[in-house]
């Protein structure tokens, strides 16, 4: 069996709270430690450029998620574990794979979307405030994760287009260029907790409702005391659905102590003492990892020595290599080395095709292929040769395809009707 690719990236933009712990982290360091897979795992500096103008909020945010990764129990000797602006490889495709990318494909991100359509309902240009980073953000990340051609990419939902944008970037590149890229899969774990934040809603910086990773006890013990909860008084029945305070204690507890939990509220348990158990409870599991976080935050030149020596390798192993391979693809080419002008036989076959065939069906069949080999289109079955011809007949002559069959997988509309158009220009 070949091993699974799994990459991931992190965007530097703010500190590390209990959400992304138990959402992304912990999930993450678990799945790097099976068998049979390789994990890349890196800081997305470029991305948080997009997010924040400020440099200083980069710097330290770089800093302090490294460091809890490494404090979460990463083995920076057994992961790919890198900084994105250290590989400039990355950014090097993102401009091959953006000359594949059609704008419209841009115009359809959700998060630009959103942010059109909130200029529209405050009567604003379309485009206000809309820099390129964001509207490109899309073909960054599929440089990212294209850049080590990996399978799965384990991501929340939110970031599932980008997965399909980023498969549809591959196919385009690969049916220009030739079969470089795999198409990566978005890896959305069902099990995994979406924690509730403060007031109950997920936990997010947008929302102004985390609790900080490494806070110091007291300000944890603090955080804690604030989540909202209803008004039962010690003594009622308290339900776990829908209780944050619940749900957090379940995020870091053992399914026995969940359970036990469970009917300390049946068994109406005050919210003073749930918040004093689900307080102890994420005392045990953080203090150890905060401890380390700190001892690793004090030394920041160790950090950048583990960012940098990651980077260092993978540039050597992987990525190097492999951008001089798609820049040659791309026609990138050193010039002492033309080709042979073609021979006639060579440019009559470097043709758009028709290819007609029967099926085991009994049906026949054509298939239209480009002059690089790449499929194009594949007809629908026929009942008889001559109307499978007439229909390629048609098609030569500029009456459409489309009733005839479908595009094959990343052929574009654009480049069946180039193929068409160069079969009726000779
Ligand atoms: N966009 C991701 C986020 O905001 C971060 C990211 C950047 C990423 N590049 C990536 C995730 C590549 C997975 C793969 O969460």
């Amino acid at each position: 069996m070949t091993t699974q690719r799994i990459l991931t990236g992190i965007t530097p933009s703010g500190t590390p709270h209990l959400g992304n712990y138990a959402g992304a982290i912990r999930p993450a360091v678990e799945a790097s430690q099976r068998p049979g897979v390789e994990s890349f795992y890196f800081l997305s500096d470029y991305h948080a450029l997009v997010k924040t103008g400020e440099p200083e909020r980069v710097q330290r945010s770089t800093l302090e998620i490294a460091a809890t990764w490494l404090a979460s129990g990463l083995r920076p000797e057994r992961v790919w574990f890198y900084r994105q602006s250290d590989i400039p490889e990355i950014t090097e495709l993102a401009w091959l794979l953006t000359c594949v990318t059609g704008k419209g494909l841009l115009n359809r991100a959700h998060a630009y979307k959103a942010a059109v359509d909130k200029n529209i309902a405050e009567s604003e240009e379309p485009d206000a405030g809309v820099t390129m980073g964001l509207f490109m953000y899309p073909v960054l990340m599929a440089a990212d994760i294209l850049m080590f051609n990996a399978h799965k990419v384990p991501v929340g939902r939110d970031q599932v287009q980008h997965l399909e944008m980023a498969r549809d970037i591959a196919a385009s590149f690969n049916h220009r260029y030739g079969e470089h890229f795999v198409l990566p899969e978005a890896a959305v774990d069902e099990s995994v907790a979406t924690l509730p934040g403060l007031d109950g809603r997920k936990m997010s910086k947008s929302y102004d409702n985390i609790i900080p990773l490494f806070a110091p006890p007291d300000t944890l013990k603090k955080l804690v005391f604030g989540i909202i909860t209803d008004s039962k008084a010690p003594g009622e029945p308290k339900e776990t659905e829908g209780s944050a305070l619940f749900q957090l204690f379940q995020a870091f507890a053992t399914p026995s102590e969940t359970e036990t939990m469970r009917s300390r509220f049946a068994e109406g348990i005050s919210w003073g003492e749930a918040k004093e158990a689900l307080f102890h409870k994420l005392e045990g599991v953080i203090a150890p990892m905060r401890a380390r976080y700190e001892e690793l935050i004090n030394e920041p030149a160790r950090i950048e020595q583990v960012l940098k020596s990651g980077a260092t390798a993978l540039r050597a192993k992987y990525a190097t290599p492999f951008i001089t391979r798609l820049r040659e693809a791309a026609g990138l080419r050193s010039l002492d080395r033309l080709p042979a002008p073609p021979t006639n036989r060579a440019k009559a076959q470097a043709k758009p095709q028709f290819k007609q065939y029967r099926e085991a069906d009994g049906l026949f069949y054509f298939k239209f292929v480009g002059s690089n080999g790449h499929p194009l289109l594949q007809s629908r079955g026929f009942a008889s040769a001559r109307e499978a011809g007439q229909a390629v007949a048609g098609i030569k002559n500029g009456e459409g395809y489309e009733q005839w069959g479908e595009r094959a997988p990343g052929a574009s509309d654009t480049d069946i009707r180039q193929a068409i158009d160069a079969l009726r220009a000779d």
